[in-house]
């Protein structure tokens, strides 16, 4: 599966020692990254990735409104005959939309044909994609945010009249061929709805948000995994593992990887509370779940910019992580949390993520805040 991570690891430099509060400089131990990856790592993980996948919407957990959606839009197809509506899906990564095209092609009985936005920079990629699309396919663009405009303007015929319009030849001799295609699904995937151009989000039929998952989904999340990878966990084990997992499946079944092997080395084998939450201090993912760059976000608005407001480009250098990262996989948990307002001046940590990292909170004049915040 063509899903690739633009993730670079950074060096694990410290916070500096006088001004960071004990609890987070205390913790700063691995910067493995938890949060990112591509989907599939690894051949073995891969496998296993397929193993613990859900295969059917009963199967799947939480987004119970978006499987109402489904389902209904599965039914009206298959009793007309006919195919799925262009999807469109966003979110904050790891929320399964991948999972859930994987799904929806299996209810329907037709194949899912997966792809990433930076495989198709040029219209000859998504041209050889679509001449291979049989009557019904799904086809997946995951991060279709990112397709170069060539290559988008290839879809927008393809979309709405199944009809695929090839140039022959240049300047003034060039001719548009047009090729018939095979009524099918485009599934697209995306981070960020607001960087689509309209004309391609106006060619979905249906667009669909994922949300971040509620506690007890995760549990349940987390329980059934460790079932299908034969691990034992206590019911507080779980509970342990889903609250420091922010929300999201990818990281759930990630960190429950790791505290398996935690628990097979340093304890008797079942991840209890307690062994969970000492492997996942080790792996420094906090109670909260935070890991090292969301805390050095935070710290360097409140220590280098009294809370901020500070843009973007500047928690990037200060992180060394890039700004895209920050934006699409870092801010979404920190402002669903509560640590981090987005302002038209930049962001801000809140009163909260003062108190959980150990700092005394700011006592800021109402009259100094931006509007949005008084
Ligand atoms: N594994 C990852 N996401 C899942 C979900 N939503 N339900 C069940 N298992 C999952």
């Amino acid at each position: 599966m063509a899903i690739v991570s633009s993730h670079h690891l950074q060096p694990a430099d410290q916070p500096p020692e006088k001004a960071s509060p004990e609890k987070a400089s205390k913790t700063a131990k691995s910067t493995e990254p938890l949060l990112q990856g591509t989907t599939l790592d690894t051949e073995e993980q891969g496998t296993q990735e397929e193993t613990i996948r859900p295969q059917s919407m009963d199967e799947y957990i939480g987004q119970k409104d978006l499987k109402d959606v489904l389902s209904i839009a599965i039914q009206a197809a298959q009793s007309r005959g006919e195919c799925l509506d262009h999807l469109l899906f966003y979110g904050p990564p790891g929320l399964g939309k991948t999972t859930i095209s994987q799904i929806l092609a299996q209810a329907m009985g037709v194949k899912l044909h997966l792809t990433s936005a930076p495989a198709l920079s040029s219209p000859k990629d998504i041209a050889g994609l679509l001449v291979n699309i049989k009557p019904g396919d799904l086809l997946f663009i995951d991060e279709i945010h990112r397709l170069p405009r060539v290559s988008e303007e290839i879809l927008y015929p393809a979309m709405e009249d199944f009809r695929l319009d090839i140039t022959i030849g240049k300047g003034r001799s060039a001719r548009i061929t047009s090729i018939a295609l095979p009524r099918f699904t485009l599934v697209g995937a995306t981070t960020k709805i607001g960087a689509l151009t309209s004309p391609l989000r106006d060619r979905f039929g249906l667009v669909q948000r994922l949300r971040f998952y509620e506690l007890d989904e995760l549990e349940a999340i987390v329980t059934r995994t460790a079932r299908l990878l034969e691990i034992a966990i206590e019911p507080m084990g779980a509970n342990e593992l889903a609250r420091r997992s922010r929300g999201t499946p990818r990281i759930a079944n990630r960190l429950l990887r790791r505290v398996r092997d935690y628990a097979q080395v340093k304890a008797e084998g079942t991840i209890t509370q307690a062994v969970a939450a000492k492997a996942l201090e080790l792996f420094n993912v906090d109670p909260m779940g935070l890991d090292w760059t969301d805390r050095k976000l935070l710290q360097t608005l409140i220590e280098n910019y009294g809370g901020g407001p500070v843009g973007l480009d500047t928690l990037a250098a200060a992180t060394g992580e890039d700004s895209q990262t920050l934006e699409e996989v870092y801010e979404p948990y920190l402002l669903q949390i509560g640590y981090l307002q987005r302002t038209p001046r930049g962001r801000m940590a809140t009163a909260s993520a003062y108190q959980h990292l150990g700092y005394q909170a700011l006592q800021i004049p109402s009259e100094q805040l931006p509007l949005d915040m008084r």
